[in-house]
């Protein structure tokens, strides 16, 4: 047995020649040398992270990792790894008092018991069998973004003018956002906005829906009797920003996997039903997280033969895991028609993606559509195709603008 211990001359960092579709060959290096490597923290920490698919579940489902204190590791520059504005929820400020008590409910830094409770009063909304039968509302938004599309006499940013709107719309949908709210919502939660705006918009939100029930998540969170004021707007705060960015990057970064390689498209393109096995592909080949947001040993924990000591932070790499040739057969290989289940795109574990079930629908629909409506769709530029700074400090991906061609004629 090893204990893995933080030299304090091996200072690393997250590394930032990467792009989505190829990820930064230190990566495989570190997965290649150890399950755990050293890495640093911004704030001095010398932790560890994980890039081998057994370490990774094995970390994300062990309850003596805290999510607690949220250390952020250091990213390419060698202090911060992205804008730091958007860590988990912003700095208070002068978020009012109520507001910093729901902010401190992000389930993102919690653990335990009050994470439990909390998670559970969101999870039904967000099931196999909500997520399908969201499945005809979806199809019919997109058709009308699509028909928004033809409009623009331009070429297409599938990411701004195609992903963002669907993300945002279903977003709305499946929480319970009125449609004359869709502007307010995407000019708070889509553009910039203090924590204060966002708290005044979910307050007055809740107020109108007090007596308008329906089929969503506030209806849920207002029904619950075991939930107070405090909770249900920390929720819908967390709720509100969680995920949508991560469903339009996706449908952005799709596009591009399949632009850039015909055969993978063409096979897409002979035989639609294919669509819903790529689309784990897509979350494999295509994942975001370089790392996610890193766990904290409350204890001395032995995986894998390593011993990590208490009050080490590991951060995990799901875009590490998703290419282990230990787990995956040719992992570099982008192929929409192998099993690609059990990726961890979507994390795992304790808290693994809420919204996973949803997002499966949103970025099948969009991609079957824009295929369809689209046959000589084709790629004009697109930002990640080169490396970009990290869009945040736990180091995600950026989508970047991904420029096409509609090709009607
Ligand atoms: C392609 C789209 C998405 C991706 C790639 C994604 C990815 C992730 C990942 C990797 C985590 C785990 C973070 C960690 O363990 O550190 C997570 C958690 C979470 N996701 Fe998603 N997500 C997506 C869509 C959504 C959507 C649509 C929603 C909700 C509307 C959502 C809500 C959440 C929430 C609330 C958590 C925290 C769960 C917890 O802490 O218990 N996500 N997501």
């Amino acid at each position: 047995m090893t204990t893995a211990t933080q030299c304090p001359f091996v200072a690393r960092s997250l590394p930032g020649d990467g792009t989505p579709l190829t990820p930064s060959p230190t990566l495989a290096a570190w997965r290649d040398e150890a399950a755990f490597v050293p890495l640093d923290f911004q704030d001095g920490h010398e932790g560890l992270v994980a890039t081998r698919y057994d370490a990774v579940r094995s970390v994300l489902e062990d309850p003596r990792f805290s999510m607690r204190p949220g250390r952020m590791p250091v990213g390419p520059d060698g202090a911060g790894s992205g804008d730091s504005a958007a860590v988990p929820l912003e700095a208070a400020g002068d978020l009012d008092e109520a507001g910093q008590r729901s902010d401190a409910l992000n389930l993102l830094n919690l653990d335990g018991e009050v994470h439990s409770k909390l998670r559970r009063a969101v999870t039904a909304r967000f099931s196999v069998r909500q997520a399908r039968s969201r499945e005809p509302w979806i199809q019919a938004m997109i058709a009308r973004e699509i028909e928004r599309l033809r409009t623009l006499d331009r070429d297409i940013d599938v990411w701004r003018d195609y992903a963002q709107p669907i993300s945002a719309r279903t977003h709305c949908h499946v929480i319970g956002i009125p449609e004359h709210h869709y502007e307010t919502f995407v000019a708070l939660f889509v553009e910039e906005s203090t924590a204060q705006q966002k708290y005044d918009f979910i307050r007055a939100l809740l107020e109108e829906r007090k007596n308008n029930p329906g089929e969503d998540v506030i209806t849920d969170l207002l029904n619950n009797p075991d939930l107070d004021r405090i909770e249900v707007e920390g929720l819908l705060r967390l709720l509100m920003g969680a995920g949508r960015d991560s469903v339009a990057y996706l449908i952005a970064t799709a596009s591009v996997a399949l632009l850039t390689n015909p055969e993978q498209l063409g096979t897409l393109r002979a035989d639609a039903e294919k669509i819903r096995p790529a689309v784990e592909e897509f979350m494999r080949v295509g994942a975001m997280f370089v790392t996610l947001f890193a766990r904290t040993a409350l204890e001395d924990v032995e995986i894998d033969g390593t011993t990590i000591p208490a009050g080490t932070s590991v951060s995990v790499s799901p875009v590490a895991a998703n290419r282990d040739p230990e787990h995956w057969e040719q992992p570099e290989e982008f192929d929409v028609e192998r099993d690609a289940f059990g990726h961890l795109g979507f994390g795992h574990g304790i808290h693994g993606c809420i919204g996973q079930q949803v997002a499966r629908v949103e970025i099948r629909e969009a991609l079957t559509d824009l295929l369809a409506s689209f046959p000589n769709l084709a790629l004009v530029d697109a930002e990640q195709l080169t490396p970009q700074p990290f869009a945040h400090p736990v180091a995600v991906y950026e989508a970047g603008h991904v420029l096409v061609r509609l090709g009607e004629d």
